[in-house]
């Protein structure tokens, strides 16, 4: 049957969603299915039944495409997509209750605070309790709006420009170390990846702009920590309802203490991605990947 690939949309990760889109509609078309792209900004979504489309692979990225919402919608028309439902999407596009719920589950994450638009903060305060941190805005994605602080006027700067984003923000005590991601597909996680940056973080430049990001797959770390992390994804994966594909972020201290990011549920899927990559590790192309998870709507 016809498959839509769901691209684009209003989100601040439109241009990274054209980007995984047209990737992942180039390789349905070679593997033979009958794909057409489907961008929810250019048309309504209530066109996409009247096309007679029998899935949808989403590709979204970002608020509207990644949060449930269109799960939602897709859920009330009767059309079967990809990767996570409803509720998955929408607690992992949240960070600050994604953090929540890893300490409910005693996975451990860094400290945090969370500050209100509306509520107002006490940058001081937030530094003398913390030190260094990084700011994020609760339901972004690729990095967009996050900043790193050590002193309340940066902190102050930093949170005004991620309330540009989003009213919640997230404000996370600063893990000197390592970065990682590990890949969930079909629910079990792949070989882990170390990305290495000369840059202050792994942030939008380093994800997809400049040419100095280092990815180790499979990472350099020891068995034991390579389990303890995969075991840490696949439990946060589970933990918020997450399904089908997607991507864990984690940190490591230099004391090799592992501290969850968020999870990813419509992770970055061009050729140049973390998630194909890692699958590519395990000998399953871009081609395969996307099959594989387009097979899971069936
Ligand atoms: N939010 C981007 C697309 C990622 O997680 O890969
Ligand atoms: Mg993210």
């Amino acid at each position: 049957g016809k498959v839509a690939v769901l691209l684009g949309g209003t989100s601040a990760e439109r241009e990274v969603s054209l980007n995984s889109g047209n990737a992942v509609l180039n390789a349905l078309i070679a593997a033979g299915v009958d794909a057409f792209a489907f961008d929810p900004a250019e048309r309504a979504l209530s066109e996409l039944k009247a096309s007679g489309v029998d899935r949808v692979f989403i590709a979204l990225h970002g608020r509207g495409g990644e949060d449930g919402t269109i799960q939602g919608a897709l859920e009330f028309m009767g059309i079967p997509y990809t990767g996570s439902g409803v509720l998955g999407s929408a607690l992992a596009m949240d960070k600050i209750r994604c953090k929540q719920l890893f300490q409910s589950a005693q996975l451990s994450t860094a400290a945090f605070a969370v500050v209100d638009a509306k509520a107002g903060f006490d940058a001081a305060n937030i530094i003398n309790e913390f030190g260094k941190v990084m700011v994020k805005p609760s339901h972004e994605g690729s990095s967009i709006g996050m900043a790193q602080a050590e002193t309340a006027e940066q902190l102050t700067d930093a949170l005004n420009n991620a309330f540009k984003y989003d009213d919640q923000v997230l404000v996370e005590q600063w893990i000197t170390g390592r970065e990682f991601t590990v890949a969930m597909l079909g629910n079990e996680a792949l070989p882990v990846i170390e990305m290495v940056t000369p840059r202050g973080f792994y942030d939008y430049e380093a994800k997809y702009k400049v040419n100095s990001t280092e990815y180790h797959c499979p990472a350099a770390l020891s068995d034991a920590h390579t389990q303890q992390l995969q075991i840490m994804a696949t439990h946060a994966f589970a933990l918020v309802g997450a399904q089908g594909w997607g991507r864990v972020d984690a940190m490591q201290d230099e004391n090799g203490q592992f501290y969850l990011l968020e999870v990813n549920t419509v992770p970055g899927m061009t050729e140049k991605s973390l998630v194909p990559m890692a699958a590519k590790a395990v000998g399953v192309t871009f081609e395969q990947l996307v099959v594989r998870i387009l097979e899971q709507t069936l």
